[in-house]
């Protein structure tokens, strides 16, 4: 692996610039641009693609970072692209496609950044200098995942505003509205397949400021407001759990005043404070009633994904996510830094049990590595599960997360796959047919690699971590955040 050597830039860079540049470090390309769609009907293969694995994987990201103004402030604020690999009898194709919303349809207009993004504002003479949190300049930049409702293919951010997109061609079809006003709606949801419903949360932010937890049909959208909890700070959430009987909101204290939001003039996350002294909260609303049914007080701990939740036979609700002690990843993950190469704090897998009734949070470290972008065998959800999969931060000398790992929570075991200079992106486990057992299929995961200044796209067996095939794309994919396997879209 090439060893991290930052360089110091006072200026970022633009386009032709950057291409020239030397790489700063082995996982710069990562967070280079990528401006070229392509569409390739067969991909090189390397191993043997399961004959079985029929169906879409779609991903979703960042893709481009330098504006003709100059680059955006975080690797959340690249503009989004869709990716599309395609599986059927071995064959794998692909496509991408930059996510044309009203953010980078103007951004590519106007080589400039004309909505708020998560880190990073238009300047302020297009901007004015008071901002509204009702602004009808809040992004739609949907980078962060995919959602389907009403029929739907979604793509989302932290914003009221999805762009709704055609998941064969992934040509943009159009802004949808996720919610009204000044609701954030969360960019992780759960579907309750049994049920029909996508759940959700979302942070009303104003004068009064609440959280807002729905259940939405999936098939009609049409949505029910479980409950709205007042609060006055409102901690910054990316995820949440949900169990069968409740919805659990973590507020870790990294909280924000909301009038600060409005008059600071300062990007939305800059507006936010670590206050350890509060802790972490979770508070468990029963999904059926809207009653909250409790809630408890653990040491404070920042939290970015929740991987699984579950009802115990005693009563206690027991969640379980990936923990940092602090919310310095928020700044770690910042552009410059993270084209630099800067250190990046670490995440452990947390099991928090909440005892019913009340009473001392119970905290445990369930495995022995790192873990962000977690991912679990859908059929557990809401069940003592046994696997999670992620990627994990492994020798001193890496500069992103450098490998995949699975932790068996039960055995308390781990099992990694690693390739020296390698950046592997969010696994997505997909069961083989007729399968029941947990893990029982494969993991799916974008490579980047960067000797070969491209990316691939990983097959590994699911419990051995054995490459069970790689698949070569012709160009590089900017890394990203979240995605998932389609079996219907063959
Ligand atoms: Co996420």
């Amino acid at each position: 692996m090439v060893p991290s050597t930052p360089t110091a830039t006072t200026a970022a860079p633009g386009r032709a610039e950057r291409s020239s540049a030397a790489q700063r470090s082995s996982s710069e390309l990562g967070f280079t641009d990528q401006r070229t769609e392509i569409t390739v009907e067969a991909l090189p293969v390397e191993g043997e693609v399961p004959s079985w694995l029929t169906g879409s994987l779609l991903r979703n990201g960042p893709a481009q970072w330098d504006l003709q103004t100059g680059s955006v402030n975080h690797w959340f604020d690249g503009m989004a692209m869709l990716h599309r690999f395609a599986f059927s009898e071995g064959k794998v194709s692909y496509r991408n496609k930059l996510l044309r919303g009203k953010a980078a349809t103007a951004y590519e207009r106007d080589g400039k950044l004309s909505y708020r993004e998560f880190a990073s504002d238009p300047c302020k003479s297009t901007f004015g200098r008071v901002m509204s949190l009702f602004d009808p300049s809040l992004t739609d930049n949907g980078a962060v995942n995919i959602t389907q409702v009403a029929g739907k293919w979604v793509a989302i951010t932290e914003s009221p505003m999805g762009v709704e997109f055609d998941p064969r061609t992934l040509e943009t079809i159009g802004v949808y509205q996720r919610a009204k006003g000044s609701r954030v709606p969360l960019a992780h949801e759960h579907v309750d397949r049994a049920t029909g419903e996508i759940y959700g949360v979302r942070t009303l932010l104003g004068r009064k400021c609440a959280y807002e937890l729905t259940a939405t049909e999936r098939t009609t959208g049409v949505e029910r407001l479980i409950a709205r909890i007042p609060v006055k700070h409102p901690a910054y959430q990316h995820s949440f759990a949900l169990t069968e009987r409740f919805v659990v909101v973590g507020e870790h204290p990294f909280v924000v005043d909301p009038l600060r939001l409005l008059l600071s003039g300062k990007p939305f996350i800059e507006n936010f404070r670590w206050e350890p002294q509060h802790g972490t909260t979770f508070t468990a609303v029963d999904r059926r009633t809207g009653e909250v049914a409790g809630t408890w007080t653990a040491p404070a701990s920042f939290c970015f994904h929740h991987v699984n939740a579950f009802d115990d036979e005693d009563g206690s609700v027991v969640v379980e996510l990936c923990a940092f002690d602090d919310a310095s990843i928020v700044h770690a993950l910042a552009l410059q830094e993270r084209r630099d190469g800067a250190a990046i704090p670490e995440s452990t897998l947390r099991r928090y049990r909440l005892p019913r009734g009340g009473g001392d949070v119970v905290v445990e470290t369930t495995a022995p590595a790192s873990m962000e972008l977690p991912r679990i065998d859908d059929r557990f959800a809401r069940a003592p599960h046994r696997f999670v999969w992620g990627v994990g931060l492994g020798g001193e000398d890496a500069s992103f997360l450098d490998r995949l790992v699975l932790a068996d929570v039960q055995q308390g075991e781990v099992r990694e796959w690693h390739e020296p200079g390698v950046y592997p992106g969010e696994p997505v486990f997909v069961p083989r047919p007729g399968g029941t057992e947990e893990g029982d299929g494969v993991v799916l995961s974008v490579l980047l690699e960067p000797a070969l200044g491209a990316s691939s796209l990983l097959v590994l067996d699911a419990i051995s971590m054995q490459e069970v095939a790689r698949v070569r794309v012709p160009q590089h994919i900017p890394f990203g955040f979240h995605g998932g396997f389609v079996k219907s879209l063959a």
